[in-house]
This record gives C-alpha cells, sequence and structure tokens, in this order.
C-alpha cells in the first residue's frame, strides 16, 4: 500500500527543486537526453508500509543500484568464500569506473563499482551458466524484490552497449587476470542490461526494505535474500556505495546507500527502513544532486544516521 505523506514529504522536494546543478549522465546517449526534470521520493518501512511524493510512478533505469542486489545474488548461488576470491570488499577510493584492482591478487577492490559488479554479474546462477539464465536470474530476482514484474529498457540497454567501449576494455583485463572466465562480450552484455531494468522509487525503495527487513520482502513476507547475505551487502553499501565520496557520505548521512548514473539513491537503515530519491541530474561523482541533498535532510531531521 502506498500512502502520500503530503506535508513533510513534498516540503522536502520543494525545498530542493530550485537546485537545477549538474547535468543528466552524458556517456551514454539515452541517459543524456533524458528529461531531467522528474523528482520523487519513497521510504518503505521494513513492515511494508510505503510513503511517497512527487514523481513516485516515474520509471528509470536502475543503472548502479543494480549492484548490491546483484551481488546478493552471486553470493547465494555461488557462496561468499568463491564470491570473496573473485572480488574485494574494500573502498576503492576511486571513481565508479576504473579499475581499481587490489595489488597481487587483481580482485576488482568491491562490487559496487563497475568491475566488481561485472565480475559479479559473471558469477551468477553457477559455474557454467548461460548469459540468459543470468538476465533471467536478475529479472526474476529484482522482480521478486519489488513485488511486481519488472521489465529491461531495451532503449537503453541498447544505448549504453553501442558505447560500453569503457566496460569492455575493463573486462578484458579481468578476464586476462583470470577473474572473469566468461566471455566478455555476453557478461558486459548481461550487466548491461541489469543495469537496464526500470524501476521507479517504489520499487527501489521496497527492494531497500527487503535489506532492511534482513532479505524478508515486507510486502509479499518471501525470504530472497538469507540474513548472512543481506548484511554482507548492506556493509559494503556502507563502505563502497557512493564511490569515492563514500567516506564523506558514511560520516555526514550515515546511511548505507547506493546510487545509480540514471539519477536514483537508495538507502538502508537495517530494521527500519528503505529510502530511494530519483533526479536525473548529477554531481561530479555522478551521484544525484537532488538526491543526495534529500538524504541529507532526511538523515538530519529524523536522526536516521546510524552513529
Ligand atoms: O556501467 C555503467 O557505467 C552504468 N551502467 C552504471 C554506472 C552507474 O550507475 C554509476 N553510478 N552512479
Amino acid at each position: 500500500m502506498q500512502t502520500p505523506v503530503p506535508d513533510y514529504l513534498h516540503e522536502v522536494l520543494d525545498s530542493l527543486r530550485e537546485d537545477n546543478s549538474g547535468e543528466t549522465a552524458q556517456y551514454i546517449p539515452e541517459l543524456a537526453n533524458a528529461d531531467p526534470t522528474p523528482f520523487a521520493l519513497s521510504i518503505t518501512t521494513a513492515t511494508g508500509s510505503t510513503y511517497c511524493a512527487g514523481d513516485s510512478d516515474t520509471p528509470f533505469s536502475i543503472q548502479s543500484i543494480s549492484k548490491p542486489f546483484a551481488y546478493a545474488a552471486a553470493i547465494m548461488d555461488r557462496g561468499l568464500d568463491h564470491v570473496l576470491k573473485t572480488i574485494s570488499v574494500e573502498a576503492s577510493g576511486e571513481a565508479f569506473n576504473e579499475l581499481s584492482l587490489e595489488d597481487g591478487t587483481n580482485r576488482p577492490k568491491n562490487p559496487m563499482i563497475n568491475a566488481g559488479a561485472i565480475a559479479a554479474h559473471s558469477l551468477l546462477v553457477g559455474k557454467d551458466a548461460t548469459a540468459a539464465a543470468r538476465n533471467q536470474r536478475v529479472l526474476d530476482m529484482f522482480s521478486s524484490l519489488a513485488g511486481r514484474e519488472l521489465s529491461v529498457d531495451e532503449d537503453v540497454y541498447r544505448s549504453e552497449l553501442t558505447t560500453a567501449d569503457h566496460n569492455f576494455a575493463m573486462a578484458h583485463m579481468l578476464r586476462k587476470f583470470g577473474i572473469l572466465t566468461d566471455d566478455v562480450h555476453e557478461v558486459v552484455a548481461g550487466y548491461t542490461r541489469q543495469c537496464s531494468i526500470l524501476v521507479t522509487v517504489n520499487d527501489l525503495s521496497m527492494m531497500a526494505a527487503t535489506l532492511a527487513n534482513g532479505g524478508v520482502q515486507p510486502v509479499t513476507r518471501e525470504r530472497i535474500i538469507d540474513a548472512d547475505t543481506a548484511r554482507q551487502v548492506m556493509s559494503v553499501m556502507a563502505v563502497a556505495g557512493m564511490y569515492d565520496g563514500a567516506g564523506d557520505w558514511l560520516t555526514r548521512v550515515g546511511i548505507p546507500a547506493k546510487s545509480g548514473v540514471s539519477g536514483g539513491l537508495v538507502g538502508v537503515l537495517p530494521d527500519q527502513v528503505g529510502v530511494a530519491a530519483f533526479s536525473p541530474r548529477l554531481d561530479s561523482h555522478g551521484n544525484s544532486q537532488r538526491s543526495r541533498r534529500i538524504f541529507e535532510r532526511l538523515s538530519s531531521d529524523m536522526d536516521m544516521h546510524l552513529f
């Protein structure tokens, strides 16, 4: 059930509407041309009540917000030990599209940066899984998390794939180092498809609330992620979800979070709420400018800082 809470949530949005700084993601043509005006906020409690304001039914591609959830799937499909042998859990201190491999092991530093997320996608389902099976795994899992059938934005998918040379280059490096053993093209295409799944802020707050609720979807009551994996994912979001801004974010806002280049931002407060915001203009780290400010406001008004 989605219940609008007009006063406070609308007031938060209205107080930030005049901030038109930043621009939409320029390196993906379909996102560069996206309407920059939609603005939305949604909060879902760990008991399944959703409160939203603004353009909360406007769909957008999930982009990097897919990474924590696909990482959860990889852990459940392959076991944490195996996933840790492939992808580390350290802050990279670098931008999301840097290779950021760990000295000695050549593992990507974490699963929130592109290199780590490409590796995580390759681990889905099982050792000899087909590309189609990995794609289906992601779509089915995200649909269960959102509590409705999701779909892929084929235009965003094609648009990103035709300009994905940077991700292809990194995936080739991962293969050279033995981190990736599958076909590079299939894995990058699958990862790009994963990033192109369409969601609304209401979907994202429900997905985040499932993590907050220890892996049980708060409305359907289905266990989608086991409790240890949910904890692993929230911990990595705290360490690296905001890339090279992760330390500043955790100290100031104090909510484990994940951003995406289409303008979405989700946060998780364990046992309490999942929060999602959407506004397409990005700051210099590639995070949504207004969404970041929403979280700053909520954290301070409602004392949501974890510490
Ligand atoms: O791989 C990419 O570059 C995009 N599909 C996702 C990057 C992203 O969302 C970065 N987050 N702020």
